[in-house]
């Protein structure tokens, strides 16, 4: 069988070896997906030998995803962008690496929750790796606006250059524009919450009036119960939708560009969430 894993440390929660399993069986791809705990200081030998026993491609997860981007031989353009890799498809002569977390969070909003983003004003909060792996994605659909919020407001401006930057080589005319949290400006369609505050339990201190019952609110976290931006969200009339979806759409991407096969996401997220206790 085609060998494929997921690489992260820790590793042990990862759903991604069930995801795999089930698009392998719907699509009747033979291969095996494993988790492999790589040591902290020993991602590109954990790699070496996973490409030496005939390994073809692994996800990457926390906290490897800038070594598996410098450890590529190649990247796609949305990972050059992120900056940061989720993906590795093995040949003889190169590892590609891709990043397949945006396009799993924008075809999630706009295939399964069926909110457009073409014209819409969305509100990116935080500016870390996870917001910048969003921005080209999200550019490609064409939004009106794009308004990137952080705590320390320096990563927001930085982050909004490279997506000015990313607009302009895409002759997309989003306007990006970087704040703080209480500057943020008017009212949004789709508010994406890309900080890992929801891990405190704790909400960025949003102004009145940036949502209502019009807008989609999405955390990239998810879990059995609401995360704390999300009943803020819910309180605030807004529609609600967590980070299981972007989950399963990023590992179909993979799957996508190691099998040459897209396979059917519905069931396996309907899964995931009754799994979910
Ligand atoms: P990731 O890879 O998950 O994006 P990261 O690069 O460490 O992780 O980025 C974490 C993001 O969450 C940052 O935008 C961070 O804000 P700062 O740049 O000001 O640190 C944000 N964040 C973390 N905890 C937060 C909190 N309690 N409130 C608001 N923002 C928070």
């Amino acid at each position: 069988k085609d060998r494929y894993v997921v690489i992260g440390n820790p590793v042990t929660h990862s759903k991604s070896p069930a995801i795999h399993a089930a698009f392998a069986a719907q699509t009747g791809q033979q291969m095996d997906y494993q988790r492999l705990l790589a040591p902290l200081d020993g991602f590109a030998a954990s790699v070496r030998a996973f490409r030496a026993q005939g390994g073809l491609g692994a996800n990457v997860t926390v906290p490897f995803k800038l070594e598996a981007c410098a450890l590529a031989t190649r990247l796609t353009p949305r990972a050059a962008a992120a900056g940061a890799v989720n993906t590795l498809q093995f040949s003889d002569t190169q590892i590609l690496g891709d990043n397949t977390d945006g396009i799993g969070l924008v075809t999630d909003i706009v295939q399964n929750a069926g909110v457009a983003l073409r014209g819409k004003r969305i509100l990116l909060l935080g500016a870390g790796g996870a917001a910048r792996g969003a921005v080209l994605p999200m550019l490609e659909q064409q939004p009106a606006m794009l308004v990137i919020a952080n705590r320390t407001v320096s990563k927001a401006q930085e982050l909004q250059q490279l997506a000015s930057a990313d607009a302009a080589a895409q002759a997309v005319r989003t306007v990006v524009t970087a704040c703080r949290f209480e500057e943020i400006p008017g009212h949004f369609d789709v508010i994406i919450n890309a900080t890992s505050a929801s891990l405190q339990d704790a909400v960025p201190m949003l102004p009145a009036g940036v949502m209502d019952g019009r807008t989609l609110a999405y955390d990239m976290m998810y879990g059995a119960q609401p995360t704390a931006f999300l009943r803020f969200a819910a309180q605030h009339g807004a529609q609600c939708r967590d980070g299981l979806g972007m989950l399963v759409e990023q590992a179909a991407e993979a799957f996508a560009l190691w099998r040459g096969v897209r396979p059917d996401t519905a069931g396996v997220l309907q899964q995931l969430r009754a799994g979910l206790q």
